[in-house]
């Protein structure tokens, strides 16, 4: 009779190839590991950026190791690296050639087995954290930060890590994060293992990517800041980012601190939104006196003082400018200590941010005489910006949500994104007969939109048409015309 076998030990992981999924073929070569914890739209980006990296001979520098949580989107980032794929639709396709590039050359692997930080010579962390943005207005109570999930990333790190190896936190963080929290959170996993916290390397250098046609080139091209804990992990940062970013064009910047750095990501984006929350009343002054934003912002940009100002649009998405200008607000209470200090232009750029997809109900309802009740309107775009299939904080949801309150039924499309999970629909890959709608609503500059021939497809329709964010060029508007489409641009008047 065949006995159970007893329970078998595996074997303590050792190598790269020991974290490849079963019949992994590729060649063993030993090279440098660095490990990426979180394989989301920065880490898994990173991770090809890693793999990438080549020395002058063209031989890559390092095997790559990302890292994601058993979950159902760990493991569908995990299993899309393991297959060759970039997790996410993207519009660049130089992303996608380098994840394929890595899965041939065999130097990038994905588990989601922390013993893989073990193998770290470099530890990217790339993992989110959270702060609700809703309610957020001045007078409002301070949004909390969830700081547990952040910590826990933190503390496995520092139980699996070799002494010696540099950490280098990617993510975006409150001011004194890497300090006040990282590196007690690391000193206690070490401690807890008899090591001493002097073999700790802990290092800032926040991302600046940009998903969507320039993503890869935005990590590779771009300038970038980074400061350690210590000189020692200031300058293996910088050693390290040398051998990924290109500095011979885009020299890196090391700044005095960790807080330093950290502030910096947060005063930058905080600043954006800020800019673009200020441009909102101007788009509604526009519409109201017939004047054309568009035009007005061309003239001011050429002022170089002013070269930046932003224009009119249908709101503001994504993972980060919606939460990042509360995080300095949400350190002054959660890590500094502080009731005095209240941010209130940067809750307003907020607050305002995300109402601004209801100017565009506005604009809408207007063109259609003034009521939405039982209209059909097709929105065109749900990602939060061109050419990225992602939905996080999309100003889409609040368009939807604000439309179907006043009666219009909305239809969806968008050439980057088949699930919208956020509000659990499908959204359509092909356009809709154009016969029985009521207004067609472009509100993210997909290429696809760009490039589409209105003539073709409305076939004779004549649906009203709202440009909600500077989508159509000149020649589509002109078609418009032509066919007679009632028109309205967010941030034009007189149309
Ligand atoms: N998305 C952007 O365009 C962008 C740009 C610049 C900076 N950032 C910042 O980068 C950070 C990451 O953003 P993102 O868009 O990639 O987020 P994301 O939510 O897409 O990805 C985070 C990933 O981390 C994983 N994760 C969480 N805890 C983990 C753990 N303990 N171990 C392993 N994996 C873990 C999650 O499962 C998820 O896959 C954020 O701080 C964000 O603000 C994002």
């Amino acid at each position: 009779m065949l006995r159970p076998s007893p329970p078998c030990r595996p074997r303590p992981p050792r190598d790269f190839a020991d974290f490849a999924p079963p019949g992994w073929d590729r060649p063993a070569v030993e090279r440098p590991v660095v490990c990426i914890q979180g394989l989301g739209f920065v880490g898994a980006a990173m991770a090809a950026a890693v793999a990438r990296a080549r020395d002058g001979a063209g031989r890559p520098f390092f095997n790559v190791l990302g890292v994601d949580l058993d979950t159902g989107r760990g493991r569908a980032a995990i299993d899309s690296l393991n297959a060759g794929r970039f997790p996410f639709a993207t519009g660049d396709r130089a992303l996608g050639g380098a994840v394929a590039a890595a899965h041939e050359t065999g130097n990038l692997v994905a588990t989601s087995d922390p013993a893989a930080y073990g193998l770290g010579g470099v530890i990217l962390v790339d993992v989110n954290l959270d702060l609700d943005p809703t309610a957020a207005g001045p007078g409002a109570a301070t949004p909390r930060l969830e700081l547990d999930g952040f910590r826990r990333a933190i503390r496995t790190v520092g139980e699996h890590m070799m002494p010696g190896a540099l950490v280098i936190v990617e993510t975006t963080v409150p001011p004194g994060t890497c300090e006040r929290v990282a590196a007690p959170e690391l000193a206690a996993a070490f401690g807890a293992r008899g090591l001493g916290a002097e073999d700790l390397l802990l290092a800032h250098s926040y991302e600046r990517v940009m998903p969507g046609t320039r993503y890869l080139d935005s990590i590779v091209n771009y300038w970038r800041v980074y400061a350690g804990h210590s000189p020692a992990a200031a300058e293996a940062c910088r050693d390290f980012l040398s051998r990924i970013v290109n500095v011979a064009a885009y020299p890196l910047r090391r700044l005095s601190s960790t807080t330093a750095s950290e502030t910096a990501k947060v005063l930058e984006n905080s600043y954006r939104a800020v800019n673009i929350a200020l441009i909102e009343e101007w788009g509604r002054f526009a519409e109201a006196v017939g004047v054309d934003l568009f035009e007005i912002v061309e003239a001011v940009r050429q002022r170089p003082t002013h070269s930046n100002i932003r224009q009119p649009g249908f709101g503001v998405g994504g993972y980060c400018l919606p939460k990042d200008p509360l995080l300095a607000l949400a350190a002054a209470r959660q890590i500094f200590d502080r009731d005095d200090l209240d941010f209130p232009f940067c809750r307003m750029a907020v607050e305002v941010n995300r109402a601004m997809p209801r100017v565009s109900v506005d604009a809408l309802q207007g063109l259609l005489g003034g009521s939405l009740e039982g209209r059909r309107v097709l929105l065109l775009g749900v990602s939060y910006r061109p050419d990225v299939a992602d939905t996080r904080a999309t100003p889409a949801a609040v368009f939807v949500a604000e439309a179907g309150r006043r009666g219009a039924r909305v239809l969806l499309h968008d050439p980057m994104v088949r699930d919208w999970p956020e509000l659990g629909l499908e959204v359509p890959q092909a356009l809709p007969d154009p016969g029985g709608l009521d207004a067609v609503v472009f509100a993210v500059a997909h290429e696809d939109y760009r490039r589409l021939e209105l003539r073709d497809w409305l076939n004779g329709a004549r649906p009203a048409v709202l440009d909600a964010n500077n989508v159509l060029a000149p020649e589509q508007v002109e078609d418009l015309r032509a066919l007679g489409c009632p028109m309205a641009s967010v941030g034009r008047g007189g149309d």
